[in-house]
């Protein structure tokens, strides 16, 4: 067993000014507010200004969190941002949060897993800081995700939102974290299934970016039975009942994926945080978040269980066990 845990210290969260309605999307599209709500319990999303880049929500989420875990950009070694839609092809748009935040010596990169992104870089840094390499991580999940949809595509556009959420994470010793941080989690993709939900450009095939293209009612089907497995891996791993579970806070893609998982799972409905109805499904930001969220009204309380869940484009899917 590592020597070290890694430990969520705080969270933040930053989403833009503008808000557009479900009112204002169906002066865009065919479609009415009462079947947005009904087919997915969105009411409005975010919209990033012209101009407002990912990595200026990004930075802004993650000033938040340092600040809330009273820790100075100096001493951040490591930034993992999990994004689909960075600022250029490359540099990793992580490395224009560095800048940005002044953080000085250490690595910045980005991680990309669609909507699952935000796990995927929590694994990434919890390993990174359990093996030694790094001390104090920044892990941020910020889309501006508005800017990959076809805005005559109804059954896309009406879904997705922008923002940022970040999480400080730190490495303590195992044997002094009192059961805090990172208990256990699980990854995986299907890189089978990456025609029901992609974007049809990229630098290696069309020298464009592309739009987002999605089977919805495949990805559906597929999303709750391998978000359940994946929440089953990691509860037999750590041997945890689901009644254990404080807080439940997964991808917030739809209201009725989020139902069913918490149905199939036992899981009480209250302890859902849901923010799909405010944010809509803002890929990897929507996570660190609805814990944002959560964290700052109150909910969720220093020392509690929290799982977490994803699934997105590739197909890639995981879960995430912590105690704040
Ligand atoms: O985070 C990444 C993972 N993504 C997801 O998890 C998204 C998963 N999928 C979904 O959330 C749902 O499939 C959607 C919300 C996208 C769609 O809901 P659905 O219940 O699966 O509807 P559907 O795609 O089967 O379409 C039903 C009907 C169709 O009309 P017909 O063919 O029955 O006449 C669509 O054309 O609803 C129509 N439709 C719409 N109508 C009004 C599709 N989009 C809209 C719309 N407004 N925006």
């Amino acid at each position: 067993m590592s020597e070290w845990r890694s430990i969520i210290r705080s969270t933040g969260g930053y989403l833009p000014e503008r808000i557009m309605t479900n009112d204002d999307m169906s002066k865009i599209v065919d479609t009415s507010d009462e079947w947005i709500q009904a087919r997915t319990g969105i009411k409005q999303r975010h919209i990033a200004a012209d101009g407002e880049l990912t990595s200026d929500l990004a930075t802004a989420a993650a000033r938040q969190a340092l600040s809330n875990a009273g820790i100075a950009a100096a001493d951040v070694d490591l930034i993992i941002l999990a994004t689909t839609t960075p600022d250029q092809t490359f540099p990793a748009t992580a490395t224009a949060v560095q800048a940005k935040l002044e953080t000085g010596a250490g690595a910045a990169f980005d991680v990309q897993a669609v909507c699952s992104g935000f796990l995927f870089a929590m694994a990434t840094a919890d390993s990174m800081l359990k093996n030694g390499l790094f001390k104090t991580a920044l892990v941020i999940g910020a889309e501006t995700f508005t800017r990959l949809l076809d805005w005559s595509d109804r059954g896309t556009c009406v879904l997705f939102g922008d923002g940022a959420g970040a999480v400080v994470m730190t490495r303590e010793a195992a044997d002094t974290s009192g059961d805090r941080g990172i208990l256990a989690h699980h990854i995986q993709t299907d890189g089978t299934k990456s025609d029901l939900l992609y974007v049809d450009g990229g630098a290696s095939s069309t020298g464009t970016i592309g739009h987002v293209r999605m089977q919805g009612n495949q990805v559906f089907r597929h999303a709750v039975t391998n978000i359940s497995s994946a929440i089953d891996v990691v509860l037999k791993e750590t041997g945890t009942h689901v009644d254990e579970i404080d807080w439940f806070v997964p991808h917030q893609a739809n209201q009725r994926i989020l139902s069913g998982v918490a149905k199939k799972m036992k899981l009480d409905e209250n302890k859902v945080v849901s923010t799909v109805s405010q944010h809509g499904n803002t890929s990897a930001a929507s996570i660190p978040l609805a814990l944002h969220t959560a964290v700052s009204d109150g909910r969720i309380k220093p020392g509690q269980l929290i799982l977490s869940e994803a699934m997105g484009g590739g197909f890639s899917w995981g879960a995430s066990l912590f105690r704040l």
